[in-house]
């Protein structure tokens, strides 16, 4: 028989984030094969415990591996025209209306093939893994056919398998109107019911729907049909609601017991209400506020005052969200939103699980799966303090060591 004795692994004298908040004391961690095996005070550490480890070192912080619960990896094209259009005033929705935004996307991502589309997501995969990242969301939503849904769909299945990464799929079907239901949203929408989610559920192809529910994407009655077809397929729902207006898409999604609300500069106290009574997570996305130059602010003390669950995510698109640094968003957080370090730190480790429906990752204890990062910085905090790429020391997955320098 060959030998199956699993590996592991020791740090000692670290600084645990365990995914909600910061240890006390400084700490000796040990992982055996793909879970943490044994998290315990230095002061309180037996040498005799370090029998058979590989050595990690001293020193630092170690946090779960981040949680990027909200990302639009895959697609075709580029939206620098589009940047440059804004920056000389052209409003979001008026590039929307002009035929550009998600639809120009749409557009390079239907010509592009599913091996096209998987090499130009890898350099953005990996980005994001460099910077901590050990399970990723990947939405649909710029084929908007049941074909080029799917395509996308297969695109993150398989970026799953050739990084070391854990990939969780959303078809996002409800993005936008396609140009051939032009005058018949009602009419693309039975699409997305009756064939999309249908299609996606039969290939396992998605872990969950999301839909956009805005005034130029689709209503609220629209959105609940989805989450209806959704439900009839077993898949849990998501909902991008409340991001340029307050249309009650939140308060609607939280009613269907949504796994979160995503964007929601402009929720009001009844949705607030309606995500805490239902436990979903509100997922706030520093990225498309900066980019779109928002002035709305999400309701951070209300929701901290509700109790709900904050997670932070990069939103990581062409066009809302070009910013593929999950680090850079909890700095955003903080900055823009005032999120204490710790709760934007919980926001992309415990609360970012959460938000997927995942109960095991995004935190530290014994017996967790050994998604892990270690942190050449004293704190913490310093991680959305500083905007710093290069902090990364040592990325486990799995309790498998993917990246050291
Ligand atoms: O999360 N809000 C809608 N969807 C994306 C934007 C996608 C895009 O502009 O391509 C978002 O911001
Ligand atoms: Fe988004």
């Amino acid at each position: 028989m060959s030998n199956t004795t699993p590996k592991r692994h020791l740090w000692r004298d670290i600084h645990v984030f365990d995914g909600l908040r910061t240890l006390p004391e400084s700490m000796a961690v040990i992982t055996e094969g793909s879970r943490v095996a044994s998290l315990v005070a230095m002061r309180e550490f037996d040498e005799g415990l370090a029998e058979g480890c590989i050595d990690m070192g001293r020193g630092g912080v170690m946090t779960p591996g981040l949680v990027d619960c909200h990302t639009h990896l895959v697609f075709g094209g580029s939206r620098a025209d589009e940047f440059e259009a804004r920056l000389e005033g052209v409003s979001y929705e008026e590039i929307v209306r002009r035929g550009g935004g998600i639809l120009s996307t749409v557009t390079a991502t239907r010509e592009a093939s599913e091996d096209v589309l998987l090499e130009l997501a890898k350099p953005r995969l990996q980005a994001l893994i460099a910077d901590g990242v050990t399970t990723v969301e990947i939405k649909s939503g710029y084929g908007l056919t049941v074909e080029d849904e799917v395509k996308m769909l297969r695109v993150a299945r398989r970026l799953g398998e050739a990084l070391p990464v854990r990939v969780v799929t959303t078809l996002l079907g409800a993005h936008a109107l396609p140009p051939e239901f032009q005058d018949d949203s009602d009419g693309y929408i039975d699409l997305v019911c009756q064939e999309m989610v249908p299609a996606v559920a039969r290939e396992g192809l998605a872990d969950a729907v999301d839909v956009f529910c805005e005034k130029i994407a689709f209503s609220v009655v629209q959105c609940e049909r989805v989450f209806e077809a959704a439900e009839a397929h077993g898949l849990p729902i998501k909902a991008h609601a409340e991001q340029l207006s307050n249309l009650g898409g939140t308060a609607m999604a939280a009613r269907h017991g949504a796994l979160s609300a995503d964007h929601i500069e402009y929720l009001d106290e009844a949705g607030i209400a309606a995500m805490r009574d239902a436990g979903s997570v509100a997922v706030i996305l520093p990225g498309a506020f900066h980019t779109l130059r928002e002035t709305q602010q999400p309701p951070i003390a209300a929701l901290r005052a509700a109790g709900v669950p904050m997670a932070v995510a990069t939103d990581a698109n062409p066009g809302s969200s070009p910013l593929f640094m999950p680090t850079l968003m909890l700095n955003l957080a903080c900055t823009l939103f005032r999120l204490t370090p710790q709760e934007a730190l919980a926001g992309m480790t415990a609360h970012g699980a959460s938000a997927l429906g995942l109960k095991e990752e995004g935190r530290i204890h014994e017996g967790a799966i050994a998604d892990l990062c270690i942190w050449d910085i004293d704190t913490p905090a310093a991680l959305a303090y500083a905007v710093q790429p290069g902090r990364l020391r040592q990325r486990l997955f799995q309790g498998e060591l993917t990246h050291a320098v």
